[in-house]
């Protein structure tokens, strides 16, 4: 053995771990409103055209780079060439910011498991949401006002995770994936049947599947499409090249990604079905239109569901089920976030697996704690969140994009390392898709981002709080990652290996 990097025990522990990577919150809440606020049914078919032309692709370019050159993100890229290691950077630091509040929503996952139980929210699940469980501060700037009853579930988040990522990727990173994985579907599944059960189901399902094709002809719904499909398939920020990087030598990398995507993809039109079943009811109960009841984001997880849990018969069932999906599913997405920044810290210094993950995880934590576990935390996590998908994930895809394929001209490189192992052979095709469509794509989805926020800001926040938590940390982690690139490297870290 070359080096002492550390490994899956085989391909199915690594699909299984990329897979609970994938599917996550974007899957149970983000997929089901998107589809249909972008063309119902007819959404379909931009979506497949995505997930075939840029998902599918870009999760095989981070697997050629991670598996290829044997590194997190930054020692990959710094293998690939010396000016390209603070690309590997910047991934990192979008998934450090992304894990830092991906955790507050699991915590509050877990208290809305419990809440399902009594129906905590009475009446108003809206104003619960805000006043008595968030307690939303009128004034936006940042205070250090705990709420006891966000920051005991998030410690509580926060030190399993310490403890699980500390057992190293094969008895804690694939392991969590290996007990969680099949616990998830099994719940899942009974809430769907649970949920198509519910009078006003069809309609909801309706609902959600009539196509509507003139919204084919709308170009922000084909964005949207691709949006959806680089959130959910957790491509080009770090976290596959992460994962391929602890694959052993031989290892059909292609198959793998087919099973990756298909799954997801799986996942998702699973939660279609059971969030829209479940929406029908709620329609049909306080007799309005499927349109009046549908929310987006954490108003349709942490608003409508309790709304519909304290109508629904079985709805304590239906609470549990739902809410105790959403803290499975973000848990080992929260994993793979994090493990990209461990594996890049502990390639560069060299430490250790618990060194490493005391002192990163650990002041993840605290400051994860002190930003989103106050009364001033659902705003912050409003606009990074905003930002750093917006600028973040499609910036670093496009960058790694158009440097590596177009730039560096490796493409026929990786295409050729990518046969080498896999059974699913990719040519032509492959380098079109990546060294055209991708880049095309991903800079009209990231100008078009940019000129808007540019222009009318974002949200209803004043814009001080946008420049400084918005534009200003998406600047600050390009001078970091900068800066991180000009540390030395650790003497163990080999710069020079490959698979
Ligand atoms: N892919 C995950 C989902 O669909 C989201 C995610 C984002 C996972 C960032 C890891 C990192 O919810
Ligand atoms: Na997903």
């Amino acid at each position: 053995k070359m080096s002492g990097r550390e490994e899956f025990a085989g391909r199915w522990a690594f699909i299984l771990a990329a897979i609970g990577s994938a599917v996550g919150l974007g899957n149970i809440w983000r997929f089901p409103y998107i589809a249909y606020e972008n063309g119902g049914g007819a959404f379909i078919i931009p979506y497949l055209v995505a997930l075939l032309t840029a998902g599918i692709p870009l999760l095989f370019f981070d697997y050629a780079i991670g598996h290829r050159f044997r590194g997190s993100p930054p020692l990959s890229f710094r293998r690939l060439s010396r000016w390209t290691e603070s690309i590997g950077w910047w991934q990192v630091l979008i998934c450090l910011v992304i894990g830092v509040y991906y955790a507050a929503i699991i915590a509050w996952a877990i208290m809305y498991t419990w809440f399902s139980t009594t129906k905590a929210w009475g009446d108003d699940p809206a104003t619960f949401l805000t006043q008595e469980h968030l307690q939303v501060a009128e004034d936006v700037a940042p205070n250090l006002d705990i709420v006891p009853g966000v920051f005991w579930p998030m410690l509580v988040v926060w030190v399993i995770i310490i403890l699980v990522m500390g057992f190293g990727v094969r008895r804690g990173v694939a392991m969590a994936s290996l007990i969680s994985i099949p616990v998830l579907v099994l719940m899942f599944l009974v809430l769907v049947v649970v949920a198509l059960t519910l009078p006003g189901a069809t309609e909801g399902l309706n609902a959600l599947f009539t196509p509507n094709w003139a919204a084919l002809a709308d170009p922000g719904v084909w964005i949207a499409a691709y949006g959806q499909i680089f959130f959910s398939l957790s491509v080009g920020f770090g976290i596959m090249i992460t994962y391929a990087s602890y694959l052993k030598k031989r290892t059909n990398l292609t198959g793998s990604g087919l099973v990756v995507g298909f799954s997801n993809s799986g996942f998702e039109i699973l939660a279609g079905i059971g969030v829209f079943s479940a929406l029908g009811f709620m329609a049909q109960a306080s007799g309005v239109q499927i349109a009046d009841v549908v929310e987006s984001g954490i108003g349709l997880a942490f608003i409508a569901f309790p709304a519909i849990i304290s109508e629904a018969p079985m709805g304590a069932l239906i609470g549990v089920l739902f809410f105790g999906s959403l803290v499975l599913a973000g848990f080992t997405s929260l994993i793979s976030i994090l493990e990209v920044v461990v594996s890049a810290v502990k390639d560069k210094m060299g430490w250790g697996r618990w060194t490493t993950v005391l002192v990163v995880v650990g002041l993840s934590a605290v400051v994860s704690l002190a930003m989103f576990s106050t009364t001033s935390g659902l705003n912050l996590l409003d606009i990074t969140d905003a930002f750093v998908n917006s600028f973040g994930i499609v910036g670093a895809a496009l960058v790694s994009v158009l440097v590596v394929a177009a730039v560096l001209g490796l493409l026929d490189r990786m295409v050729a390392h990518l046969n080498s192992v896999s059974s699913f052979r990719l040519g032509a095709l492959f380098k079109v898709m990546v060294g055209v469509i991708m880049p095309i794509v991903l800079a009209y989805t990231f100008l078009s981002d940019f000129i808007a926020k540019l222009n009318d800001g974002y949200g209803e926040f004043p814009a001080w709080f946008v420049n400084t938590f918005g534009w200003g940390m998406v600047l600050s982690l390009v001078v970091l990652a900068v800066l991180l690139s000009l540390i030395p490297w650790s003497k163990k870290s080999n710069l020079h290996q490959e698979h």
